[in-house]
């Protein structure tokens, strides 16, 4: 039995869920759970510490023991540390979501990372980011999202919000490598990308970013989980 409420929402990369997972925490008054952000920190610490990049049992060590601290600056933006250090602008970078995809592949390094994402489940409730959060993390949530759009639409949203941060990186490319990365996170033996049976599937292509926070919040309220 959780401890709270939760709310899961999964889907590709570039399908908004990061954006409508922090927005509908916010809404809601939830803490967010962006579990990405766990496994692009698990490849970062490996990169740092120059661990053995083909080795699950030190990136799973890794993943047991480094300090990880998710905070937000005075201007509302996100702010990541690991190990004391701020790794914010690092860890958003395409080549970190590779790494996460490569090190996320690893049943070592997913076990240990359950009891830190379950421990996110605090009152009042939590708002849970990923891939297997619906399937793995918290198959009893209350609500669960599968949050999708075209890969032509998720490209460029991720060519945007990268752009954006300052990195110039090519359509064509950046298209090749999340169809790569989806691949690699659809077909892994543990956890794979998909929706969990009892999951809402909202196709996002085409809408605003107020138009899926607005059909999560009635799906929430239909549930009597908010407000
Ligand atoms: O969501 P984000 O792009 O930050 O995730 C980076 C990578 O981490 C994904 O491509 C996936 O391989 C992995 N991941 C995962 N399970 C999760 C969240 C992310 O395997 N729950």
């Amino acid at each position: 039995m959780a401890a709270c409420p939760i709310v899961t929402i999964d889907g590709p990369s570039g399908s908004g869920k990061g954006t409508i997972s922090r927005a509908v925490a916010r809404r809601v008054g939830w803490h967010l759970l962006d579990s990405g952000a766990l496994y692009r920190l698990v490849a970062l610490a490996g990169t740092l510490a120059q661990v053995d990049p083909h080795d699950p049992g030190r990136h799973a060590a890794l993943a047991q023991h480094m300090a990880v601290w998710f905070g937000t600056r005075s201007d509302g933006g996100e702010e990541v540390r690991l190990d004391g250090r701020d790794v914010t602008a690092e860890i958003r970078s395409e080549a970190a979501g590779q790494g996460a995809s490569r090190v996320a592949a690893w049943p070592e390094v997913r076990s240990a990372l359950l009891g830190r994402q379950r421990a996110f489940a605090t009152p009042p409730g939590l708002v849970a980011d990923g891939r297997d959060m619906g399937t793995v993390v918290f198959p009893g949530a209350d609500l669960k999202i599968f949050l999708t759009a075209t890969p032509e639409e998720r490209a460029l949203r991720r060519h945007k919000q990268l752009k954006d941060k300052g990195s110039d990186v090519s359509l064509p490319a950046l298209s090749r490598e999340i169809a790569g990365r989806d691949l690699r996170d659809q077909t892994r033996k543990v956890a794979p990308l998909k929706a969990a049976p009892d999951a809402c599937v909202i196709d996002s292509t085409g809408l605003s970013v107020e138009a899926v926070t607005g059909r999560v919040l009635e799906l929430m309220a239909a549930r009597r989980l908010w407000p």
